[in-house]
């Protein structure tokens, strides 16, 4: 084929390929069957792989993500992102349309009304119909740039169609949202690992699109949906209803429930029966929007400092059902914690079956004086966890006894000592819950990150006595593993392997995975930039404490009170004897000091002795980063097991090859001189 012939048939399978995906995605009525598309789609891999030169940003290959950033980039909003007044009363609509009137002078207003998607709102910018920016809401003025995250999404079209009139510059505003069936398939997974579920599919979607690692985001099913035009270098359309329809020519998705309503008593009645298919939609909703329609209108009425005066959240009332205590549990956290529990008769709300709620502390029982055999009301505000909303009190009922609070731990029988409103177990490492808290928090992926510890293996671990404290993790054996349900051979090798790979670590992720009360990921790593080494940190009075800005009275005494605890002193000195070595200062970040810092490295092939993560988390502890692919830029390839395509072109690039043993003893090297 000639370069013209080339270029011709890469732009009109693009093209073929974007209309599918607007089909599919946008119009959901597909023309061709899923394997036909992934054929299509193949041929644009392999032309584009025969001709990288001609990769363009836009094409339909692009959204498989990018190499990790440090951190998202601040960007300011072209227009500010107003939010909206919300309302839930019938009665406060009706005022509304009511001061429209006044305000426009008229006795008939046309308003536009669509769901209120319940994820989170974003800025996506095209020039000259391709998509080249999009960003979060973030305070409003200014988000956060999620771009290449975006990209990854299959119903954004990373190219408008150019039927009618396209401006050069366009600015929509959407939502970002998962489906539900996705959201419980996402949670089944991220459980089954051992991580915490999203509490609902709104965080999911949030915590999906703002990942430094948009390969990740690219795994997660996000959609999107416009609602909004904010700016385009054309003339906008007249009205709000012309502004989907144009949208929706362009190829970008629309609300495809919405109604044009010619009175406000429409807008009630669609608002009526949105609610009564709510539970029947694919996504979560929780209200209606209602918009003025003339845009000229909307003009004139402005907006507030937040929020415009033209439209209006009409929201849902939460979803309440009625049912029965049947008992109160006590369950023990992390930290000791003890929370109650009401046992439910299994009630449908809203979809899903409730039989747990959570009471939250001994002053919140009393306040809704809940008692063993009470009916209640339970609430589902979208979220996973449900809540009880009130207690239905029942003519003649005869109740029992007033919820106490036990005085010995459910768990240890350890004395449970108070705090305020909260009770919490004195036990410690005692605890079995709180000890398979510690540990789950210890090797989860923003700590030790030792993968394979999911929270079944823990609990087996504990429960069988062969971890009785953190450092006991470091004495496991390859005989103690195999004596456990589900662990084989190879599985207990790989986490023998994971758990010897998370002994060099930076000091933040160490301190967090110590689980000190008040001491989180930022704590942590205010620490870490401050004092540099562990022992500092460990023998720091609250003085010195206190002269750190983000540091106050309650994290300094919580600190100082964790360090100066013998039991605590006893823990950090065995892992440190069994092999834990902690680098200095961050995780990621300007550490300057190491001569790796700002060096950039590319892993191929299998490791043995480090998980991915846990190379890139060493790696980074440096001051270096990792990339995906190899570059003149490329510092360092380490080449493992059955190097790919990458080790080739590091040959001919001239970069560096290290071996897994070479890149090991360089982290070690470098620990070393830095400590
Ligand atoms: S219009 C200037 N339309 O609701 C008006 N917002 O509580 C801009 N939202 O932050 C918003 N669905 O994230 C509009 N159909 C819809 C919406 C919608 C969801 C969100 C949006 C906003 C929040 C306000």
């Amino acid at each position: 084929m000639t370069h013209a012939e080339i270029l011709a048939k890469l732009t009109a399978l693009k093209d073929e390929i974007r209309r599918h995906d607007n089909l599919y995605y946008a119009k959901d009525r597909p023309e061709i069957s899923d394997t036909e598309y992934d054929h299509l789609f193949r041929e644009l891999i392999d032309l584009e792989r025969q001709h990288p030169e001609l990769i363009t940003p836009d094409s339909p290959t692009q959204r498989v993500g990018a190499p990790p950033l440090e951190s998202l980039t601040k960007i300011p909003h072209e227009q500010p992102m107003l939010s909206l007044d919300s309302i839930v009363e019938p009665g406060e609509v009706q005022a509304f349309d009511q001061r429209m009137k006044r305000e426009l002078e008229t006795q008939s207003i046309e308003y536009s009304a669509e769901p209120k998607f319940d994820g989170l709102s974003v800025e996506l910018v095209y020039d000259h119909g391709v998509f080249t920016r999009g960003a979060t809401r973030g305070d409003g003025t200014t988000g956060e740039d999620v771009t290449v995250n975006l990209r990854t999404i299959r119903s954004l079209p990373l190219q408008l169609q150019a039927r009618s009139g396209l401006p050069d510059h366009l600015v929509v505003r959407g939502e970002v949202y998962m489906p539900l069936d996705d959201f419980q398939a996402l949670n089944r997974r991220i459980t089954e690992r051992g991580d915490d579920a999203f509490a609902n599919p709104r965080n999911a979607a949030s915590g999906s699109l703002r990942q430094l690692d948009s390969t990740i985001t690219a795994t997660r099913p996000l959609v999107v949906t416009c609602y909004e035009i904010m700016a385009q270098s054309t003339q906008p359309p007249p009205t709000h209803w012309d502004e989907l329809d144009r949208m929706a020519q362009w190829g970008l998705p629309v609300p495809d429930r919405r109604k044009l309503c010619s009175s406000i008593d429409e807008v009630t009645a669609f608002h009526r029966e949105t609610e009564s298919i709510r539970d029947e939609l694919p996504y979560e909703i929780d209200g209606v929007v209602v918009k003025i329609n003339r845009r000229d209108w909307q003009d004139c009425l402005g907006m507030k400092s937040r929020s415009p005066r033209w439209a209006i959240a009409y929201k849902f009332t939460p979803r309440k059902e009625i049912t029965v205590v049947q008992d109160i549990a006590v369950s023990v956290g992390r930290t000791g914690t003890l929370t109650p529990v009401a046992l439910l008769k299994p009630v449908e709300v809203g979809g899903v079956t409730i039989s747990r709620a959570t009471l939250h502390n001994a002053d919140e029982v009393a306040r809704k004086d809940i008692r063993i055999g009470d009916t209640v009301k339970v609430e589902r505000a979208g979220d996973v966890i449900p809540a009880i909303a009130e207690r239905v009190p029942i003519p003649g009922e005869q109740r029992k006894a007033p919820f106490c609070m036990p005085d010995h731990c459910p768990i240890c029988g350890s004395n449970v000592a108070r705090e305020g409103a909260y009770f919490y177990c004195t036990g410690q490492s005692v605890c079995g819950a709180q000890l398979k808290g510690a540990i789950e928090h210890f090797s989860s992926k923003h700590a030790l990150n030792i993968e394979g510890l999911g929270k079944k293996t823990v609990a087996q671990l504990v429960d069988e006595g062969l971890v009785r404290s953190l450092a006991d993790l470091y004495r496991l054996t390859k005989e103690n593993l195999l004596t456990l349900d589900g662990f084989a051979d190879r599985s207990a090798t790989l986490l023998l392997q994971s758990i010897e790979g998370s002994k060099t670590v930076s000091l933040d992720r160490f301190l967090m995975g110590l689980g000190i009360r008040q001491v989180g990921q930022h704590i942590a790593k205010v620490l870490a930039r401050e004092f540099g080494s562990l022992d500092e940190i460990l023998t720091a009075d609250r003085e010195r404490l206190q002269q750190i800005r983000e540091i106050g009275p309650e994290i300094s005494d919580s600190l100082v009170a964790y360090c100066s605890e013998p039991r605590n002193q006893e823990v950090i000195a065995q892992l440190q004897r069994l092999g834990v070595q902690v680098a200095p200062g961050l995780a990621t970040g300007d550490r300057k000091t190491s001569s790796l810092a700002g060096k950039t490295f590319v892993f191929t092939g299998g490791l043995d002795r480090f998980t991915r993560d846990q190379a890139q988390s060493a790696v980074e502890a440096m001051g270096a980063r990792v990339s995906s692919s190899v570059s003149k830029k490329t510092s360092y390839v380490v080449a493992g097991r059955d190097p790919g395509s990458k080790l080739e072109q590091a040959k001919t690039l001239g970069v560096t090859i290290l071996t897994e043993q070479e890149f090991a003893s360089l982290i070690e090297e470098e620990g070393k001189e830095l400590s």
